[in-house]
């Protein structure tokens, strides 16, 4: 059976059924998916039944997978290094009440795009509901391709060839993490063009989120109120919707094209355990032994923004 796409917004987002995902895909059925990626930015695949090798062997279809940051010692709560665990839980399965762990995840509350502070973008992420809380816990998405579109020209002239700096610490601080800008300073940032063309619809697209810092060659007070503006404007009702989960469900997103968030639910007393792949940007499907450039962004990381570290000291 083809891949049915039915669309959420006229031009983003879909629920997508009629492909088993547990099984191997052929060339032509992944061609399905990435086309409806393409169109839509953000696909939902309802009740997958994917394993966590099932769900790492099918997004190697995309290229090559992130590996979460190793550190010696360290205990990990999932079986592979290419999940990245979105959960709040221990390394046990317990509900953390690490305030670093959970300081952490609030950043996820913030519109944003998965490792823009990475030079190397992430392409798509691949979400999967392994248990989710009786109440709240949706995710919400931005469509950052029409919402470029509508864009007065003077502003679409302004910002073209605008680089933004992009930062983790950055994002954890508007989260609430307690941390000097000097510190984020002195640490790794990664700049990227604030809009470019997405390469699967041929549609620019604005490339902002919560790890935008400052936008090069603008004052920095200047460059922030812009940076609002620009998340505000991708976030009206028009550009957005979210998804309700149950377990089983997996949802893709493009990095690329799209801005995502984290909604509310009761931290303290239901556990939530999401686990992610995430393709790097630009790599061949199936690619394995790239480098590692998680670990060594994350070794000399203060632990109120290190989820690995916070998970093992605060256990
Ligand atoms: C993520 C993320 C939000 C959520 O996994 O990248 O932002 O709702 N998750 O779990
Ligand atoms: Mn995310």
């Amino acid at each position: 059976m083809p891949l049915n796409a039915k669309p959420i917004l006229p031009r983003f987002g879909a629920e997508c059924s009629g492909l088993d995902l547990t099984k191997p895909l052929s060339a032509d059925e992944i061609r399905q998916v990435t086309d409806a990626m393409d169109t839509y930015g953000v696909c939902i695949y309802r009740d997958t039944g994917l394993t966590d090798e099932q769900h790492v062997a099918f997004s190697r279809n995309f290229g090559y997978l992130e590996r979460v940051p190793v550190r010696e010692g360290a205990r990990m709560r999932l079986p592979l290094r290419e999940l990245f665990d979105a959960s709040n839980l221990t390394v046990d399965g317990e509900i953390t009440t690490d305030v670093a762990a959970i300081q952490y995840r609030k950043g996820d509350r913030l519109w944003h795009t998965d490792s823009a502070f990475m030079e190397k973008r992430t392409s798509y992420s691949l979400l999967l509901a392994h248990q989710v809380p009786k109440e709240g816990g949706e995710t919400w998405f931005a469509d950052t391709r029409s919402a470029y579109e509508d864009l007065p020209q003077e502003t679409k002239d302004f910002l073209e060839d605008k680089i933004g700096v992009n930062s983790l610490w950055w994002s954890r601080k508007m989260a609430g993490a307690d941390i000097a800008e000097e510190e984020i300073d002195a640490r790794f940032k990664a700049r990227h063009p604030l809009v470019h063309v997405h390469r699967g619809s041929g549609r620019k697209t604005l490339f902002i989120a919560a790890h935008t810092m400052d936008i090069e060659g603008m004052p920095k007070e200047e460059g922030r109120a812009l940076i609002r503006q620009l998340v505000e404007h991708c976030t009206q009702p028009q550009y957005t919707f979210s998804v309700k989960w149950n377990e089983g469900d997996l949802v893709i997103w493009d990095n690329l094209c799209s801005m995502h968030r984290g909604g509310d639910f009761d931290y303290e007393r239901e556990k939530r355990d999401m686990r992610r792949t995430t393709v790097r940007e630009g790599t061949e499907p199936h690619t394995l032994d790239l480098d590692d450039p998680f670990t060594k962004l994350f070794a000399e990381t203060p632990k109120t923004v290190d989820i690995q570290r916070a998970r093992v000291e605060g256990r």
